[in-house]
């Protein structure tokens, strides 16, 4: 695998490459790599012959009070990981090189849709970091698909509409949620779960599960679903941020008549914000 942490010596190295009518997979992270980004790695390898994956703890998606300067940065254990999943390119830039005017005055990309709700709502400003630093990923990578983990969904969501808005010419692919025994959606902020917490952790996705099948066992009561599924998380002992069924595509709130539903979920534990969804098709 080899390594770059500059745009230009990646560009040239990638040019070749599409110069010799290779296909190019892209996997964003932020670093602190588990087996489900592995698995993205793998997804990105299916369709393509070059996979390019990079590592950047992007501080503009970042509010004032969250954990920017405490998310874990753990690169000789990724550059092993990647290196065992045969990612061909590592692109590990610094906060120089992708914001040399600074973050204040960096030029934004804004989904106007879907990034004031869900996670949206209790970080403010989180969504247009993502979807700016993402284009600029997208310009320096030129990717012919990106990868990206159906756990964050509201974030595979906005990505897909601002792809679609702006005509960018990369194929978006979800990669399937990996999950511990229990249920545990794996999270690069699992290691901030307490020993006293785990076992109860998984209530989220019972949760999420339980409102799923009620729904296919008939009900079409979302308000009072919403509201006992967030009494069973909150009877486990956490805090419930925001816990909805929504239309898959828009994340409006569901109407009774829509077809594709994703149930969405956020819980507090003492020292980590876990999210989870789990979607179903009724049509
Ligand atoms: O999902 C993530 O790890 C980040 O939001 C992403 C897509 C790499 C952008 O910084």
């Amino acid at each position: 695998m080899q390594i770059f942490h500059h745009i230009s010596s990646l560009r040239t190295a990638l040019k070749k490459e599409r110069l010799a009518g290779k296909r190019i997979g892209f996997v964003p992270t932020m670093g602190n790599l588990h087996d489900a980004h592995i698995e993205l790695v793998k997804k990105a390898r299916e369709a393509n012959d070059i996979v390019v994956c990079s590592i950047f703890v992007n501080g503009l998606q970042f509010g004032l009070n969250e954990d920017w300067d405490k998310y874990p940065r753990t690169f000789e254990g990724d550059c092993n990981r990647l290196r065992e999943a045969e990612c061909d390119y590592l692109f590990h830039p610094d906060d120089r090189e992708m914001y040399p005017n600074g973050m204040d005055t960096q030029t934004r990309v804004i989904c106007p849709t879907m990034i004031d709700v869900l996670c949206g709502a209790s970080r403010p400003g989180h969504f247009e970091g993502v979807t700016t630093v993402v284009t600029k990923l997208f310009n320096i990578v030129q990717p012919d698909e990106a990868v990206f983990g159906l756990k964050d969904y509201q974030q595979l969501a906005v990505i897909r509409r601002m792809v679609e808005d702006l005509c960018m010419p990369v194929q978006i692919t979800a990669g399937e949620i990996h999950r511990e025994a229990d249920g545990l959606a794996m999270s690069s902020r699992n290691g901030f779960i307490t020993e006293d917490e785990r076992p109860r952790v998984c209530q989220l996705n019972k949760s999420l599960n339980w409102v799923v099948s009620e729904i296919q066992g008939g009900r079409k009561d979302f308000d009072q679903l919403e509201l006992e599924a967030r009494q069973q998380i909150e009877g486990a002992g956490f805090k419930v941020d925001y816990f909805t069924i929504s239309e898959s595509r828009t994340l409006d709130a569901a109407a009774v008549d829509d077809t594709e539903i994703t149930v969405l979920g956020a819980m507090y534990t003492a020292a980590a914000r876990l999210i989870d969804n789990v979607s179903i098709s009724l049509a």
